[in-house]
């Protein structure tokens, strides 16, 4: 029997199946990331730990966990935890990448779609009563998205899904960039490994799927929103920190671009509040790209399998690599 702490609410059935193997699980139930000195407290008496994006486990926490044999993250970025602490104390991470993906792709290209023809104002636009006739040139004409250039950043499993939704089912040209041409890609979306200035000036819709990471932060300042199309729409539903958002919102007022997608954020659950102040083709979503009831609970579903492994002595399934792309 091992002890087992649970951050933040998890669906009932993953707590069942730890306790059914004969784990003695505690469980957190206030909403919101575990508070630094309960985790301190707790750490020490523990073997494995499953916890969420939002928990900061840092080195301090993991040289705490003088027991800790792992970390299992539910969810497939892990850039909460410090992987390099953890690997050099023998103290295995897990995340709970793949099943995530589809679920992904479809909001990138749900926000994709909603900024491009203005869904969410025209919702509100409805809603409020102000819709009186229909006309030739309605408040909300939007953009159009089949046939036009589609520019993925990082082409790793969600990238590829979201570059599949273009070419498939709105005939889409593909450029993406990364550390390397993705073969796959190439051949089955007739892609174009483009460097990331020309993707950039080429696409009419830029959408990011890269991980944080040194590289990788602000690498959407105002230099790339000036290179971007003016008529351009940007999504991210990856890491917020990939977007400088003062420079988007920026952007935006100063129609350097024409629009944004926008499910993450730099500081959440904070929004810039000039970004949150424009509407018009800009649509915010409060961090839901993988938040179906299956997927959510399929991701607690391969913690729990790599929590089981790890304890019963097995080897982890889904032991994180650094630098490795969602
Ligand atoms: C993740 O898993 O990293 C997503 O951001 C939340 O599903």
């Amino acid at each position: 029997m091992a002890r087992i702490f649970i951050t933040q609410r998890i669906f009932p059935e993953g707590i069942d199946r730890l306790r059914a193997a004969g784990h003695a699980v505690e469980t957190r139930e206030a909403p919101g990331p575990v508070p630094k000195e309960k985790l301190l407290n707790k750490i020490g008496e523990i073997e494995a730990l499953v916890c969420l994006l939002t928990d900061d486990i840092d080195a301090k926490v993991v040289a705490a966990g003088s027991k800790l044999r792992m970390i299992a993250n539910i969810a497939v970025g892990y850039e909460n935890i410090d992987v390099a602490a953890a690997k050099s104390l023998g103290i295995v991470v897990t995340n709970t990448p793949g099943v995530l993906t589809e679920t992904t792709a479809d909001l990138a290209f749900a926000l994709l779609l909603a900024a491009a023809r203005r869904i969410p104002e025209a919702d509100a636009y409805l809603r409020s009563g102000a819709h009186q006739h229909w006309e030739l040139i309605q408040p909300h004409l939007g953009l159009d998205v089949q046939g036009k250039t589609l520019g993925i950043v990082g082409m790793g499993r969600i990238g590829t899904a979201v570059a599949r939704r273009g070419r498939a089912g709105f005939d889409m040209n593909v450029l993406y960039c990364d550390h390397q041409p993705n073969d796959a890609a190439d051949a089955e979306l007739q892609a174009r490994f483009t460097p990331f200035k020309t993707l950039l000036e080429r696409s009419d819709f830029v959408s990011i799927h890269t991980p944080l990471t040194a590289d990788t932060h602000h690498l959407f300042d105002r230099e790339a929103f000036r290179r971007m199309k003016k008529t351009a729409i940007l999504v991210n539903a990856a890491r917020g920190p990939i977007v400088d958002e003062a420079a988007l919102a920026w952007a935006l007022q100063r129609g350097e671009i024409a629009g944004a997608g926008i499910d993450v954020y730099e500081q959440e659950p904070h929004v810039h509040p000039e970004l949150l102040a424009l509407r018009e083709r800009v649509v915010l979503l409060p961090h839901l790209g993988s938040a179906t009831e299956e997927t959510r609970r399929a991701m607690t579903s391969i913690a729990v399998d790599n929590v089981l492994a790890v304890l019963a002595g097995d080897a982890p399934l889904n032991p994180v690599a650094l630098g490795e792309a969602a």
